[in-house]
């Protein structure tokens, strides 16, 4: 392996394994869009901490054995860079009209705009997730947490710088408005929101932040995944070392949903509470009920699932047939990677009904990527209900059926059960509290979200994790706040 493309060199204001000091052009670009980041970065990103030393891994290689040293760092002097994973020598195109040719390390010409488009979506949703979450260090359970979600916010700060390199190195003028654009839109906001729906929606609460991650960060996997796989070898490379980074943002929703629940086990336990249904009961506990955790989940997952927008999309076949956007483990699915003449089964709404039709394999890309996603899901759920279920208790938590609560696609129009059964209107506007949070939910929650900042103790409602960062004991201080 190229050592000098693994190490990375930090030397410079931008830390990269690009060689950008040889890359005048770009190297100016990226230091004259520097400010306008930081600036961002204190207007947006985390509301507090700034001064205080966090204890934060960065990427000083792109080795997969050992890429990352932990320090105590305060956020504004994180050393966001620039990393590529290595070059595969002789990488071909796995998939589309150019099956088989060389790997571009330009982008062609015809592709650009489609190219850019992608990019650019893909990397307004980096600084959207920290605005949406830049209020939670106030009510962080622990420093443990508190800890997680910084990690977690710089990291998708590295992220916009990775896809702001693209930007400005292959895409001239243009990838350079683009860059700034992604500065200027806030989420949430009325006149210049981010680009996708579940990024403009509010991280409320820490129960908020761990589906967030677990699910929205999970969409984030399966869309790297598949630009891992581009024709542009310098998009494959980006997203691939992005995706080891990434691995940690599910880690912290996973076991944080986990921490949720068992703590909510432990405590309807001692108290000899029987049935996880017995909402009042539960909560008088400082818990989260059962049922609230499986509302919360409702939200996210579905919020989610639009991002992987109509089930049938030409965009989707494009993307595919041009080599710019492959399928999930492109290169371990054993078929011709061409799709001409294959089908996909759809569940789409026919006749009023739900139904599946197959339709050319090409349009159906998002289709297929979504229901790889609802597979990668279904893992951490399994984790739970051990949980639950080691604890003594019937009670499964469920993903909702894929028409439920959908603003997006196929069931866009109509209103559906969790289970997946089609209702009306009225039915509905009845029902819907009992599966989606309500206000009075969302305040519960919020009642709970009171800070813990004692080295090694943890809020009322979660439990302390199994092992610490980097290996760190339970009364470590991740966090040493400034006062
Ligand atoms: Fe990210
Ligand atoms: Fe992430």
């Amino acid at each position: 392996m190229n050592m000098n493309i693994m190490q990375v060199d930090y030397s410079t204001k931008i830390p990269n394994n690009v060689n950008l000091s040889d890359d005048r052009q770009v190297l100016k670009a990226l230091e004259g869009w520097h400010p306008g980041y930081i600036d961002w970065w204190h207007d947006m990103g985390p509301e507090g901490f700034q001064q205080s030393l966090v204890y934060l891994r960065t990427a000083y290689s792109v080795d997969p054995r050992g890429w990352a040293k932990f320090d105590y760092v305060r956020m504004p002097d994180y050393r966001w860079g620039i990393l590529l994973a290595p070059q595969e020598e002789n990488r071909v195109i796995p998939f589309g009209a150019h099956y088989g040719e060389p790997a571009w390390q330009e982008v062609p010409g015809e592709y650009r705009a489609l190219m850019r488009r992608l990019i650019v979506i893909q990397g307004d949703t980096e600084p959207a997730s920290v605005e949406q979450q830049r209020h939670l260090g106030k009510t962080a359970p622990s420093l443990y947490d508190m800890r997680n979600l910084f990690q977690v916010n710089v990291e998708e700060g590295r992220h916009l710088w990775a896809m702001v390199y693209l930007l400005q190195k292959y895409f001239g003028r243009d990838g350079r408005e683009e860059a700034d654009e992604l500065l200027r839109r806030r989420s949430g906001d009325a006149d210049s929101p981010r680009m996708l729906g579940a990024f403009n929606e509010k991280t409320p609460d820490w129960l908020s932040f761990f589906m967030f991650t677990y699910f929205t960060d999970r969409d984030g996997k399966m869309q790297l995944h598949s630009l891992a796989q581009s024709g542009f070898d310098p998009l494959s490379r980006t997203c691939r070392f992005m995706l080891t980074e990434e691995a940690h943002h599910m880690f912290v929703g996973e076991t944080g949903i986990s921490r949720v629940v068992q703590r909510t086990c432990e405590a309807m336990r001692a108290a000899g509470i029987d049935d996880p249904a017995d909402v009042e009961k539960v909560r008088a506990l400082g818990v989260i009920d059962l049922p609230t955790i499986q509302k919360k989940l409702n939200l996210h997952y579905s919020l989610s699932l639009d991002l992987f927008g109509s089930e049938v999309s030409t965009n989707a076949a494009n993307a595919f047939n041009s080599g710019i956007k492959g399928r999930y483990r492109e290169t371990q699915i054993e078929d011709d990677h061409r799709l001409e003449n294959d089908t996909y089964p759809v569940l789409k709404l026919v006749d009023g009904r739900i139904a599946r039709v197959d339709e050319p394999a090409l349009t159906a890309l998002n289709m297929r990527l979504r229901d790889d996603y609802s597979q990668d899901c279904v893992k951490g759920m399994l984790r739970w209900n051990k949980v639950i279920s080691s604890a003594g208790y019937d009670y499964k938590l469920t993903l909702p059926h894929v028409a439920f609560h959908r603003a997006i696609g196929e069931f866009a129009d109509v209103k559906a059960t969790p289970e997946g059964i089609l209702i009306d209107e009225a039915r509905w506007n009845a029902r819907h509290h009992e599966w989606l949070p309500s206000e009075a939910d969302g305040a519960f929650i919020a009642s709970l979200m009171k800070p813990v900042t004692e080295v090694g103790q943890f809020a009322s409602w979660i439990s302390p994790p199994k092992v610490g960062i980097d290996n760190r004991p339970g009364d470590f201080e991740y966090v040493k706040i400034e006062t």
